[in-house]
């Protein structure tokens, strides 16, 4: 069993402490704009503790909604990814260089358009860094959050990161778990973890530890932006171990997608 997922006490805690987000930062205290955010935390403690209430997204999927999805320009996306700074954390072409930051290239459109709408809406305020993106997405218009969701849709997944076999998680992954009424994860994300439309996101070569996270985050409670409790229900009813194996077994797929 991989260790990377073990030392990540963290995932069960509700926010990031501010030394977790000092050390992370350390990295990028070339720029202005990052160091603003680092400072910018610092003063956010007392309102990330109120956690939002109310529906659990803003995003309905609506006519105009999916219109504004499709109206979505790669182009724009590209110069907002260079602008904004996404690039800094989350590696050329959304291509995530270390094993705790999500990747974003070949994340299907609709999901990366409502994960930025429910950051920038205070929905993942639970998280361990919800209110950190909270703050780099706030002033994004939601025409821009449509035009970087097509510009990281258009890339390929990324490569896998790990070489790992994970029956049990490949069984729950095809089959599920009848007995405990977990659907296959296939389902939803699709027969190689591309992702689907509208909000099914691609598992396949993402980051280990952050699809750890989620994960526990989903069981915890901690996050709770998933349209009718989809993934709490199913995160609540996996174990830990569970969890682990299936974080490595997605981290572990990514090549087999982008090749084709
Ligand atoms: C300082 C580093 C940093 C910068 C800069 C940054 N992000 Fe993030 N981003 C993160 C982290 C950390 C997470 C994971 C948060 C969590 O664990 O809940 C994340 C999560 C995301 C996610 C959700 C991924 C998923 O699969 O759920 C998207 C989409 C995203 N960021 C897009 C962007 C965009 C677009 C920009 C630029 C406007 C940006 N990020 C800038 C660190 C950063
Ligand atoms: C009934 C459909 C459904 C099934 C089955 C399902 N999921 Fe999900 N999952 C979702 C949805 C919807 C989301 C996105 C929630 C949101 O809006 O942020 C999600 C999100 C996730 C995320 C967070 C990804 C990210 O980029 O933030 C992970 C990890 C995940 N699912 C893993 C799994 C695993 C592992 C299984 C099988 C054990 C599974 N899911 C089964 C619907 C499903």
């Amino acid at each position: 069993m991989a260790t990377h997922c073990c030392n990540l006490p963290f995932s069960m805690r509700p926010r990031q402490s501010h030394s977790d987000l000092e050390s992370d930062m350390k990295y990028f205290q070339r720029s202005a704009i990052l160091t603003s955010i680092l400072l910018f935390s610092a003063a956010l403690a007392p309102a990330v503790a109120e956690q939002s209430s109310g529906p659990s997204t803003n995003v309905a999927w609506t006519i105009e909604t999916l219109n504004l999805l499709r109206s979505g320009d790669p182009e724009r996306g590209a110069m907002l990814n260079t602008k904004l700074e996404c690039v800094t954390c989350h590696g050329d072409n959304g291509v995530s260089t270390n094993d705790t930051w999500p990747s974003l290239s070949g994340q299907t459109a609709g999901y990366t358009f409502k994960v930025l709408r429910d950051y920038r809406e205070h929905k993942l305020s639970g998280t361990q860094r919800g209110e950190l993106m909270a703050y780099i997405v706030a002033e994004m218009s939601d025409q821009d959050m449509a035009d970087i969701a097509s510009y990281y849709a258009q890339y390929t997944l990324p490569p896998a990161r790990i070489a790992s076999v994970q029956e049990a998680a490949e069984t729950l992954d095809l089959l599920g778990d009848p007995t405990r009424l977990i659907p296959p994860c296939s389902v939803c994300h699709g027969n190689k973890g591309q992702g689907s439309f509208p909000d099914f996101p691609a598992l396949a070569g993402q980051s280990p530890e952050f699809l750890m996270r989620s994960m526990m985050d989903f069981k915890a409670g901690f996050r709770g932006n998933d349209v009718y409790s989809r993934m709490r229900l199913i995160a609540g009813t996996l174990t830990e171990e569970e969890i682990e194996s299936l974080a490595d077994y997605f981290a572990g797929k990514g090549i087999a997608v982008a090749q084709e």
